[in-house]
């Protein structure tokens, strides 16, 4: 395949104070790069649209570790692509594979050898690997070391991440398992699809109630994907020596009275020390090795049926500008990917 002169990406016309809406992002023309010496052109296929991007484009993002986007600039994330030329002298990743980078929401990109990670011929779902759900493996194995028994609590269950972080948890030997969502469809599918034991609809009535109700004896593990008022009510719920794992911070980059970068949460913290509870962050960057650990164990468990990678496949570039405001909505189940 040849690339063309020209295609098109989504670019971030300026940075939003509040949620961001399509008319921030258009899909444009720009010229087609062609690949120096160690990079690759890549045409993508897929990529993934995740809540983060709200931090990123906010006016909040700095500090955090990757750059915050710039108006003009197009956006990115991972994504999932074809090799279509080389540059001079690379070698190693011939025209013709598949690949997964980090350079989302464009047609073409070019993007370092180096940086890129090859997919297996055989790989049973290649679109999983655009998941960020390591975060939740991480969190689950490095952060809280969940027990085998342990009753565990994901919170945004029916996100990218939590889809697979309750299906992960019960594969690492989890005793229950324990979701929240807003959807009381999506609760329906959590259970019946994805082996969650109960699943919190917020919104019906005192959160730590329910939590409570679902787990009568409390959580060991709290894998947090939302911050916020969830995180008050887990802790509530939480039992002595429970170690919650912040993975995330739903609540506040899809709250429109926030720039995207807080998720303020009112925290007892008697009730920490007390009950002797941790808390810790999970960043990729604290614990080498995850990614590829987790990209071999979810390989496994793709193929021999034991997890399932939920997802939503948006198709076509012109559908990414809304693709955000849809996540936010909550009108999908699982991770969120747009099919170019
Ligand atoms: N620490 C790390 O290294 C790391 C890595 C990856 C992701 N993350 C973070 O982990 C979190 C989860 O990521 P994700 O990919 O699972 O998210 P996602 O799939 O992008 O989130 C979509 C879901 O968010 C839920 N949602 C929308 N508004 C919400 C609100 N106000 N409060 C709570 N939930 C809301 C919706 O579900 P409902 O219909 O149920 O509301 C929707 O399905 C994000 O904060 C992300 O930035 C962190």
């Amino acid at each position: 395949m040849s690339a063309p002169s020209l295609g098109r990406e989504v670019h971030l016309v300026s940075n939003p104070a509040g949620l961001p809406a399509p008319e921030h992002f258009p899909v444009a023309e720009a010229p087609v790069p062609r690949p120096g010496a160690g990079q690759l052109l890549v045409c993508n296929r897929k990529f993934l649209v995740f809540a983060g991007l709200r931090t990123l484009i906010s006016r909040e993002a700095d500090g955090f570790q990757v750059p915050p986007l710039k108006p003009g600039e197009p956006l990115f994330g991972p994504a999932l692509g074809e090799v279509v030329a080389v540059g001079p002298g690379t070698a190693g990743v011939p025209v013709g594979t598949l690949v997964t980078h980090l350079l989302g929401w464009r047609e073409y990109a070019v993007v370092d050898a180096d940086a890129v990670r090859v997919v297996p011929e055989d790989h049973p779902d290649p679109v999983a690997l655009l998941s960020t759900a390591s975060a939740a493996y991480g969190a689950l194995t490095r952060l809280t070391r969940l027990r085998a028994g342990e009753t565990v609590l994901v919170t945004g269950a029916a996100g990218g991440v939590g889809s697979l972080a309750g299906q992960v948890a019960r594969l690492l030997g989890a005793g229950r398992v324990v979701g929240t969502t807003r959807s009381p469809g999506k609760a329906e599918r959590l259970r019946r699809e994805l082996g969650y034991d109960a699943v919190v609809v917020r919104g019906d009535g005192p959160l730590a109630d329910a939590l409570t109700e679902a787990a009568p004896d409390g959580y060991d593990v709290i894998i947090d994907n939302v911050g916020g008022e969830q995180l008050t009510a887990a802790l509530e719920a939480a039992r002595p020596g429970a170690r919650v794992g912040l993975v995330g911070a739903l609540s506040g980059q899809f709250d429109p009275t926030l720039a995207g970068g807080t998720a303020p949460a009112s925290i007892d913290t008697f009730r920490v020390v007390k009950l002797a509870v941790t808390l810790a962050g999970y960043q990729d960057a604290e614990h080498p090795g995850v990614e590829e650990e987790w990209r071999e164990r979810l390989t496994h468990w793709l193929r021999t049926g034991e997890l399932v990678h939920p997802h939503v496949t948006l198709p076509g570039i012109d559908r990414a500008p809304g693709a955000l405001q849809e996540l936010h909505q909550g009108r999908h189940f699982g991770t969120l990917v747009v099919e170019i």
